[in-house]
């Protein structure tokens, strides 16, 4: 049987609420030697707060719940890993949801979450629809949960979101390889409905039309942020010989790789490769991967000090969109184009 708080006062000879403020460290003149008596009460019984029995008295329960799309991708595994060292410097426990990019399974993992009890909800929204945001901001809001979104913000609705500044990433990508002299430039991105995506995109329009080169929306190749379509993605961008492809993140990048190195194109000599987010295996793939760099763990400290202030009702004042820089991280991927 679980030792309870009854326990400790019986065995320390005080009252449930003196042990209450001892365990709790309320600075209050308690003497000393009941402040020993009855630690050393709790420790023999071994007893530890029931949080739930906690968080009936003080509403909280000191978990946060975390949705991603996809615990496979490296941006979202060292995405969590800054949440939830962010989340535990708080005193707070996160429950992570990966809702393999099913935007069924957010509706189901925000009921769930709410269910539970969590004190607050940071989302990583999966491709859906401004129906299932709507959803999503209905459910938290009649559970009185607060939610805060990172990296994917909703559309439409009024939530507080922590972001990268994605245009401005799409357009170092595209300025960086129009610097070296290309023109044919294939579009290897993410779901279109995804801001993470078409924000990178006219990024790209951006920089075309600086440097006079027209868009074509022939080079465009629309893929699902992981690994998969590179065969097909590949085959299309040849095709259409273009000299020089930007994934809209890694994951699409490596599977390039492998589809070139199946078909003798070698990188970055007959066709030059850049991606998003800069995960650890960029510089473990050879050559290394020139990529667009999110300031991931920033971005979880970020959203969990956000989500908290929210929490505590004293988040007045600050933006509803907080975005974080891109930085180009050049690498060995990237050259100018062969001269025919
Ligand atoms: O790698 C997954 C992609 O989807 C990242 O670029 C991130 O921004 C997310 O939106």
């Amino acid at each position: 049987m679980r030792p309870t708080i009854r326990d400790v006062a019986r065995l320390a000879r005080c009252s449930i609420a003196t042990v209450s403020l001892v365990l709790n460290n309320k600075d209050v003149s308690i003497p000393q030697s009941t402040i020993e008596r009855i630690w050393k009460a709790a420790n023999e019984l071994n007893y530890r707060p029931n949080k739930l029995a906690v968080g009936m008295i003080t509403k909280r329960t000191k978990m946060l719940g975390l949705v991603i799309p996809d615990n496979s991708n490296a941006f979202f595994g060292d995405l969590a890993k800054a949440i939830e060292t962010a989340a535990r410097k708080n005193d707070y426990n996160l429950i992570l949801c990966d809702s393999d990019n099913n935007g069924q399974r957010d509706l189901e993992y925000i009921s769930i979450l709410s269910d539970r009890q969590v004190d607050g909800v940071i989302f990583v929204r999966s491709e859906g629809n401004q129906q299932d945001d709507r959803k999503i901001i209905q459910i938290a809001d009649q559970n009185g949960i607060p939610l805060v979104t990172v990296d994917r913000t909703m559309h439409g609705e009024k939530v507080y979101s922590i972001t990268l500044d994605n245009f401005r990433g799409g357009y170092l990508a595209a300025q960086h390889l129009i610097s070296l002299g290309h023109k044919r430039i294939g579009c290897y991105s993410g779901p279109l409905e995804l801001n993470s995506s078409h924000q990178r995109l006219d990024g790209v329009k951006e920089a075309l039309a600086e440097a006079g080169i027209p868009y074509d929306e022939s080079l465009l190749f629309v893929g699902e942020y992981k690994l998969g379509r590179e065969n097909e993605a590949l085959a299309y961008f040849l095709d259409k010989k273009v000299t020089a492809v930007f994934a809209f993140n890694d994951m699409m990048a490596f599977g390039l790789y492998v589809s070139a190195m199946q078909m003798n194109i070698s990188i970055p000599q007959d066709l030059s490769v850049v991606g998003f987010d800069d995960i650890f295996f960029c510089k473990l793939v050879s050559p290394q991967l020139t990529t667009v760099r999110q300031p991931v763990s920033d971005m979880g400290v970020c959203v969990v000090e956000t989500l908290i202030r929210i929490m505590n009702g004293n988040n007045d004042g600050q933006p509803a969109i907080r975005k974080f820089e891109p930085e180009l991280i050049v690498r060995s991927s990237t050259a100018p184009p062969k001269k025919n």
